[in-house]
């Protein structure tokens, strides 16, 4: 953790971070402790906290905590920082850290907008990015002061996915950098008057799952958001579309210049035939009729129009058994109808799948070929899927 305003966050980064199972050792530098004191540190992650590689110098600390390290999440990442570590300085226990970790790095930056787009801030990100380590894009929004911009240290949750994202990934490398993906996640609202609409049960969960997958693999990462009750995982832009149509219209025109297009989103078939001004009365009936007409399928609608093998478009069919098919029958049915080049089955029911952290899934990778992915967390299963992807990209 460098030496940034931002530092106060750091705590609750801590906090999820220890919630995804992970024992967390603390390496402030001297000018975070400024800002947040090692008693802070200590408490929360129950282990001694020092800037200083002097400190318990028969444990060899300076060398030792980068070497057993799974993963080094830098929050916040200080312009001074990132230029210190993209030239190899190692004045204290944090520089020399990041100098002896074998394991993937992660820094998110926090600063005012003036010194992110500094022409010496961007050869550093630039050069540390050219290195392997995962730099994720601050948020934009507000800064230390009434001023607001690019630099913004991301949510602590937002955070918390990318981490999650990264220790799922076992030998985690920037395969996706220079890619562009977009990912679609959450429900669809289609309106039916103008207080009332129809969802569905999807939570957005494995749409943000792949979104900070890509993340964490160094992809630029478009995520079309549905209605979701999940937060977003840092470093993602997003456009928000809430029916069918908005999801079309924002992948159309994603699909322009993406890499790939993965549609987890859970859109409604259907939508009302005409949209009244006015509240739909109760009355004395005991039904209700309403006509619904189809929408169009956007997975379909990119296939028809795309020029070439670019995007890859990858379905997901979240599907049921019945009296005419298992859900994996119904979901091969649906590969094939479709045409897109990949398809994630995975099997929904009443306590399946909807909100869960949890998916089990059979990818579908054409020619007959599948996978089957096991009950595991929606981060891995998006590896998993990614995995599937990059082998696909020329
Ligand atoms: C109140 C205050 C807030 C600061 N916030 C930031 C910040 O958000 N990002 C940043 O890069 N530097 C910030 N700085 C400047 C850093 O503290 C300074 O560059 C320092 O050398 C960083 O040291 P470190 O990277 O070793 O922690 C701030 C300084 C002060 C006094």
């Amino acid at each position: 953790m460098g030496g940034g305003i931002a530092a106060y966050k750091a705590a609750e980064v801590l906090r999820r971070i220890q919630a995804l199972g992970a024992d967390v050792t603390v390496v402030p530098t001297r000018t975070a402790l400024e800002f947040v004191g090692a008693a802070t540190w200590s408490a929360l992650s129950g282990r001694p906290v020092t800037a200083d590689f002097f400190d318990n110098v028969h444990e060899v600390p300076h060398v030792r905590i980068g070497q057993q390290a799974d993963l080094v999440v830098v929050a916040p990442a200080t312009a001074n920082l990132l230029a210190k570590s993209s030239y190899g300085l190692a004045d204290d226990l944090l520089t020399n850290t990041l100098l002896t970790a074998h394991c993937p790095v992660v820094m998110f930056p926090a600063m005012h907008t003036e010194m992110w787009e500094h022409a010496a801030t961007r050869a550093n990100v630039a050069t540390l990015r050219d290195r392997g380590v995962l730099v994720v894009d601050p948020d934009s929004g507000r800064l230390t002061g009434a001023d607001s911009g690019p630099g913004r240290l991301p949510e602590p949750e937002a955070i918390a996915w990318i981490v999650q994202a990264a220790l799922a990934k076992p030998n985690l490398t920037q395969d996706m950098r220079g890619r562009h993906i977009v990912v679609s996640g959450g429900g669809t609202r289609e309106r039916l008057d103008p207080v009332r609409h129809i969802g569905n049960r999807s939570s957005g969960k494995q749409g943000m799952a792949l979104a900070a997958a890509a993340v964490s693999r160094g992809a630029r990462v478009t995520l079309i958001r549905g209605d979701v009750d999940v937060p977003t995982p840092a470093g993602v832009d997003v456009v928000d579309a809430l029916t069918a149509d908005e999801m079309l219209a924002c992948a159309r025109e994603l699909a322009v210049a993406a890499d790939v297009i993965i549609m987890a989103a859970a859109i409604a078939d259907f939508r009302a035939e005409t949209l009244p001004d006015a509240k739909i009365k109760k009355t004395d009936s005991s039904t209700l009729d309403l006509n619904l007409v189809h929408n169009p399928d956007v997975l379909a609608t990119l296939v028809a129009e795309r020029q070439g093998k670019a995007p890859l478009l990858v379905g997901f069919a979240a599907e049921t058994g019945d009296d005419s098919g298992t859900w994996l029958e119904h979901a091969e049915q649906k590969f094939e109808k479709k045409g897109c080049d990949l398809m994630v089955a995975n099997p929904v029911g009443h306590d399946r799948a909807f909100g869960t952290d949890t998916n089990e899934a059979v990818l579908l990778l054409g020619g007959g070929v599948t996978e089957e992915i096991p009950g595991t967390s929606k981060v891995e299963l998006s590896q998993r899927v990614l995995d599937a992807v990059v082998e696909r990209l020329v």
